[in-house]
C-alpha cells in the first residue's frame, strides 16, 4: 500500500510511521493518549470524538491510518485551508512522532459519530447528494457504508458545516491531500453539487452501522 504512493517525499514520513503502528500496538498506548486526549483535544472534538463545536470535525471511528496522516499534515504546516487550522498545526507542531501515532490509535478506538439521521434532512438534496456519489465514485473510495479505511476517512455522519470547507478547500486546490485523489473527485463540481454531497455524507446512516452501534457502541476501529 505505501507503494502508491512512495514518490511524495513530505509524505514519507508518514507513511513509515503508519506501516510501523499496527493496531495490535494500540491496546498498550491507549490509556496515556486517553488521558492526554481529555486535557488537550475534547474542547473541540468532544470527549468521545463526536463534536459539538461549529467548523471542527467528529473524529470517532477514522481509521488510525488517515488521523496520523493529517496529524502529520498540520505538523508539517501542510493543512491550511480552515479558518481554525491555526490552532490544529499549533498542536500537532509539538507532537513527536510517538504523540501522533498514540493519538491516531485512540482515534480509531473512538466511537464513530450518531448519525444524524432523518434529523434536519432534506430529502431532494439528500438524493441528489446520493446521486452525485454515485456518479463521481465517492462511494469507489470511501466504501459503500462510507466508514473509510486506511488512508481514506470516514465521511458518512460528519458535520455538514467541515464537510463544506473540506470539499470546497480540495475543489480549489487550497486543502492538499497526500495524493490528488479528492481534486481528481471533485473537478468540475459546481457550488450547489458540493453542498448537496455535503448534506448527503452529514445525514448518511449506514444500515449496518445503525445496527452495530446498538450492539457494540466502541467498536470504532473496524476495517
Ligand atoms: C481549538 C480547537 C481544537 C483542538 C483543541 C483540537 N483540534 Fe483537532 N481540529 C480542529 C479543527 C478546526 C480541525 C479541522 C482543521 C482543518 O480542516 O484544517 C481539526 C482537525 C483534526 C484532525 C483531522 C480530522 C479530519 O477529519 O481530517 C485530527 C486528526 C485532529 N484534529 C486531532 C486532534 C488532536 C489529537 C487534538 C489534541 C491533541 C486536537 N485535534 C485538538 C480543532 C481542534
Ligand atoms: C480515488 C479515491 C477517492 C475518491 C473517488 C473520493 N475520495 Fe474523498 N478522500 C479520499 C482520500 C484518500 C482522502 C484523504 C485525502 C487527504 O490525504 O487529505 C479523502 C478525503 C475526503 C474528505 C475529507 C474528510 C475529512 O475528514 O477531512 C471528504 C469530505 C471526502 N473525501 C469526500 C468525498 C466525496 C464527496 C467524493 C465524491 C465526489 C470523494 N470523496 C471521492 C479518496 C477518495
Amino acid at each position: 500500500m505505501g507503494g502508491a504512493v512512495a514518490g511524495a517525499g513530505l509524505l514519507a514520513g508518514a507513511l513509515l510511521l503508519a506501516a510501523a503502528a499496527p493496531a495490535a500496538i494500540a491496546q498498550g498506548a491507549a490509556p496515556a493518549y486517553a488521558q492526554r486526549y481529555a486535557e488537550q483535544c475534547a474542547s473541540c472534538h468532544g470527549a468521545r470524538g463526536t463534536s459539538e463545536m461549529a467548523l471542527v470535525p467528529h473524529l470517532g471511528g477514522q481509521p488510525s491510518f488517515y488521523a496520523i496522516t493529517q496529524l502529520f499534515l498540520f505538523r508539517e504546516g501542510r493543512r491550511n485551508d480552515h479558518p481554525m487550522a491555526a490552532a490544529m498545526a499549533a498542536l500537532a507542531k509539538g507532537m513527536s512522532d510517538a504523540d501522533l501515532r498514540g493519538y491516531s490509535d485512540l482515534i480509531a478506538m473512538l466511537p464513530p459519530p450518531a448519525a444524524p439521521g432523518g434529523a434536519g434532512r432534506d430529502e431532494a438534496r439528500f438524493a441528489r447528494g446520493r446521486a452525485l456519489a454515485g456518479k463521481h465514485h465517492c462511494i469507489g473510495c470511501h466504501g459503500a457504508d462510507l466508514a473509510g479505511g486506511r488512508q481514506v476517512p470516514r465521511v458518512g455522519g460528519q458535520r455538514e458545516d467541515y464537510l463544506l470547507i473540506a470539499l470546497k478547500g480540495f475543489r480549489s486546490g487550497v486543502r492538499l491531500g497526500y495524493t490528488n485523489a479528492m481534486g481528481e473527485a471533485l473537478a468540475g463540481l459546481g457550488e450547489a453539487e458540493i453542498a448537496d454531497l455535503a448534506h448527503f455524507l452529514a445525514h448518511f446512516v449506514a444500515p449496518a452501522t445503525a445496527a452495530a452501534a446498538s450492539v457494540a457502541p466502541a467498536s470504532g476501529a473496524g476495517r
